[in-house]
């Protein structure tokens, strides 16, 4: 804590980084108070930009700064995990990016260091924290859709392809969409499916579009020689108790992009993030497109933040629970080994 506030150090000031940094500001009880960025220019800015007190390029001598609270790491998924390891053991409480490791080993030891060390953890599962999202979880607790037995899954871009190395990279991502895109909208439906344990998971890869000279990125030019992701994924997961789900997701595709997930539900169907809900009464189809009377403006990216420094205050469960955010790294993973063996991965087996 410093002068009563909760303490808060950033690790990797990019473009996600800057963006907490602003939602910590807007908070009267958290201070910014430490930045760990390995590009000293991007330090230097990020410092002078924010006011921020301790400004380091290796994320350790973070961890040594007794008043520090909370890390929030924003690096390339690849330091996730040790950034997280870090933090936890030196007894601050971690919310870090999505995907919350590349491979479930990692998650699993970040949970015990969590337990161990008695603290939080969570991923920053921001859809889960939309209005769209908030409110559907809702309606499908209280039931409105009944049981939802089928959902289909799109993160799909036709030529938003992000172009730095954070992405396209697999040592630093551990993936292409999959584990960028992919896994928001897994993440989100699996919690709207109410996180039923995993069966098994059948996955697809191409890199089809992105080696391609002729394709044009409408974020910019990437480097086709360090593009050494997937380009396109889909795949089929089958839960313990029979329920299913299939995913597919793209940085470059033919086809208009698609952020969107049918959920099959057995009194109504529905279409998200629109909210729009199919359903037959007394014989007749029935339509409607839900939408807020009182719209919520606040950024998810922000609300997700304050919601995990209320439960580090009130020492309550957080709403992205890292066991869920291990069955989602469980599945993406698994869509990997099952394209590669060309056959259905059983999840225990992982
Ligand atoms: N939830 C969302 O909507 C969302 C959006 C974008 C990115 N992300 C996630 O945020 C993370 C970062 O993405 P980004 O878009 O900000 O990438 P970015 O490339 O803009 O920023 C990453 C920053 O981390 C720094 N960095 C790299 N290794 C480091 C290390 N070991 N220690 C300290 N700093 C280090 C880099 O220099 C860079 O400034 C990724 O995990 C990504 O999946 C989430």
């Amino acid at each position: 804590m410093k002068n009563g506030k909760y303490a808060v150090g950033i690790v990797g000031a990019g473009g996600i980084g800057q963006y907490h940094i602003e939602g910590w500001k807007k908070m009267s009880d958290a201070v910014v108070y430490g930045i760990a960025e390995t590009s000293k220019e991007t330090l230097e800015n990020v410092r002078l930009k924010y006011d921020i007190p301790f400004a380091v390029t290796d994320y350790k001598k973070l961890m040594d700064i007794e008043e520090i609270d909370v890390i929030d790491i924003c690096t390339p998924n690849a330091f996730h995990y040790p950034v997280a390891i870090s933090a936890l053991k030196n007894k601050k409480h971690v919310i870090c990016e999505k995907p919350l490791a590349t491979n479930s080993r990692h998650v699993e030891k970040m949970i015990a260091a969590a337990k161990e060390n008695r603290r939080k953890l969570m991923a920053a599962q921001n859809q889960r924290f939309t209005p769209a999202g908030e409110k559907t979880k809702e309606i499908i607790d209280k039931g409105l859709l009944g049981e939802i037995y089928f959902a289909q899954c799109y993160a799909v871009r036709r030529r938003e392809l992000p172009p730095r190395e954070t992405f396209i990279r697999k040592n630093l991502s551990g993936g292409g969409p999959l584990f960028d895109i992919g896994v928001h909208i897994l993440d989100i439906v699996y919690w709207f499916m109410g996180c039923p344990k995993v069966h098994s998971v059948k996955g697809i890869v191409f890199n089809k579009l992105a080696g391609n000279r002729d394709i044009t990125g409408a974020w910019g030019e990437w480097d086709r020689e360090k593009f050494d992701v997937e380009d396109f994924a889909a795949g089929f997961v089958l839960f313990n108790d029979g329920r299913a789900l299939q995913l597919t997701c793209s940085f470059l595709s033919n086809l208009p992009s698609n952020w969107s997930s049918n959920l099959y539900g057995t009194r109504a169907g529905m279409v998200w993030p629109e909210m729009k809900m199919f359903s037959e009464i007394y014989g007749l189809h029935s339509d409607s497109v839900l939408s807020p009377i009182v719209p919520d403006k606040e950024p998810s990216h922000h609300k997700e933040l304050r919601h995990f420094l209320d439960c580090v205050r009130d020492n309550r469960d957080v709403l992205v629970k890292p066991e869920e955010s291990l069955e989602v790294i469980r599945i993406l993973e698994a869509m990997y080994i099952s394209a590669e063996k060309k056959r259905e991965v059983i999840i225990d087996g992982i």
